[in-house]
């Protein structure tokens, strides 16, 4: 199209496509998140409004953001710009860079987690203990200050190396073989842990619904928590959209794309809960569920020593596999906006997000005590990115395509210049024009407080 669309870098392949995409979407967002926060809301009734949402608005803002990044070529910010000139609908686009930012911060703590778990793993570290002194291995390895912090660098650097890269070709080469290995290691763990004793209350919890523990709130982080795991409202998909080659099926993508991640969500939910309940940890004991229950099980598998290391080393690659589509967003923001080389834009974004990435470390020991509205740092990053940010982005995503693209635009992209079938087109169009817009708009509102029904 024009000035520096010649010298842009595309995924290869399809596969390569949905590698990268899936990519991002499967993350610690799957395996971390997912499970603490369906812990913390109630279980199965949490999931099946979860499910909901990924259906009826995330696939569509989904598809939304491959339309707006393929059909413009550009970053999160010139993507609007090139769309809608002269119009202020780029700040979403600045909007998402800044949820860029926050969401960095505090994941790439939790990801430097896993790097400790590694360790932990190749040192034997979890065995022959209790249930009582995994967790409080956990909270004295977290309020501690050094190795966290060494660990978040670690992870920044691997991040901003891959970028700096800049070609995609060695990340989707290598997700295209780890994410299988990834399903089948959850698999292994889905085994064990519905075999424990007394794993039928897990599952109980995570599949029977008690829908008197559902409030407005729980709605609105069931929203954001399906934003989040599909990495949409804030860009990503923007971005990674723009270097999808023109003959890709967007719609096809999109679709395998949800359904990959939501599928590792609720696996990552029957290989955690029927655990935690048999080893007695609570449901809703926040961010360290993961790394508190999975020791466990391990502990309890013949070869737990093996898989343990595999397990981490793998959610170590699927977190970096999210983290560099983060990083994406600013640094093709940077260099094209800002016309920075890759790798000074790299540096300048992965140093102003570490300083951010501090406060998070921190926000488990020394800086404990500091609360926002109630939340430390990283519990306000967290929860804010994921609720506040993610679905406005959405909100304004879905609007801007419904209402100021044009519909032969729609069509031409979605269809590849009619070479494909796209009868979904109609109703994409309803459910981003009207339910979509109105669904996410209504939870939010009533989600912040701000109408109450
Ligand atoms: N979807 C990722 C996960 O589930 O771990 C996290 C994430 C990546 C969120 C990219 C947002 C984003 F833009």
């Amino acid at each position: 199209m024009s000035d520096n669309n010649t010298n842009r870098d595309s995924f290869g392949s399809k596969f390569g496509v949905i590698a990268a995409t899936a990519g991002s979407a499967i993350g610690l967002g799957n395996i971390w998140r997912f499970p603490y926060v369906a812990g913390e809301n109630g279980g199965a009734a949490f999931l099946i409004i979860y499910l909901g949402f990924v259906l009826m608005i995330g696939i569509p803002v989904m598809l939304s953001e491959f339309f707006i990044g393929r059909s413009s070529q550009k970053n999160v910010f010139g993507a609007f710009r090139r769309l809608a000139p002269g119009r202020p609908w780029y700040l979403i686009g600045l909007m998402g860079v800044v949820a860029a930012f926050m969401i960095l911060a505090f994941y790439t703590v939790v990801a430097g987690w896993t790097l400790e778990y590694i360790y932990q793993s190749l040192i034997d570290g979890f065995a022959g203990q209790s249930a009582s002194q995994l967790n409080d291995m956990y909270n004295s390895f977290i309020g501690s200050t050094w190795r966290p912090l060494l660990w978040f660098f670690v992870f920044m650097g691997l991040t901003s190396a891959i970028i700096m890269a800049g070609v995609h070709k060695g990340i989707e080469k290598y997700t295209k073989i780890l994410m299988p290995v990834l399903l089948l290691l959850l698999l292994a763990l889905v085994i064990r842990s519905v075999t424990l004793p007394g794993a039928g209350k897990g599952l109980e919890f995570l599949f029977r619904p008690d829908f008197s523990k559902i409030g407005p709130s729980t709605i609105l982080v069931a929203l954001g928590q399906s934003f989040f795991s599909l990495s949409i409202g804030m860009g990503t998909l923007i971005t990674y959209a723009s270097y999808i080659r023109k003959d890709e099926n967007l719609g096809f993508t999109a679709l395998s794309v949800a359904m990959a991640d939501t599928f590792i969500a609720v696996l990552a939910g029957v290989a955690i809960f029927p655990a935690v309940f048999a080893f007695n940890i609570e449901p809703g004991s926040g961010e360290g569920l993961v790394y508190i229950t999975l020791p466990n099980i391990f502990n309890q598998m013949p070869g737990g020593y093996f898989f343990s290391l595999i397990f981490f080393i793998l959610l170590t690659v699927a977190a970096l596999t999210s983290t560099i589509s983060v990083l994406e967003v600013i640094v093709a923001f940077f260099v094209e906006e800002l016309k920075l080389k890759r790798r000074i834009a790299t540096v300048i974004a992965a140093g102003s997000v570490s300083v951010i990435g501090v406060l998070c470390v921190l926000s488990f020991s020394s800086m404990a005590e500091t609360k926002i509205f109630g939340f430390t740092v990283f519990q306000l990053l967290d929860f804010t990115s994921a609720n506040i940010f993610l679905p406005l982005g959405g909100l304004f995503i879905v609007l801007f395509v419904a209402w100021y693209i044009n519909r032969k635009a729609i069509d031409k992209e979605l269809s590849n210049k009619g070479e494909l079938k796209a009868g979904y087109i109609p109703f994409y169009l309803f459910v981003i024009k009207f339910i979509a817009p109105l669904a996410i708009a209504f939870i939010f509102l009533q989600g912040v407080g701000l109408i109450n029904f």
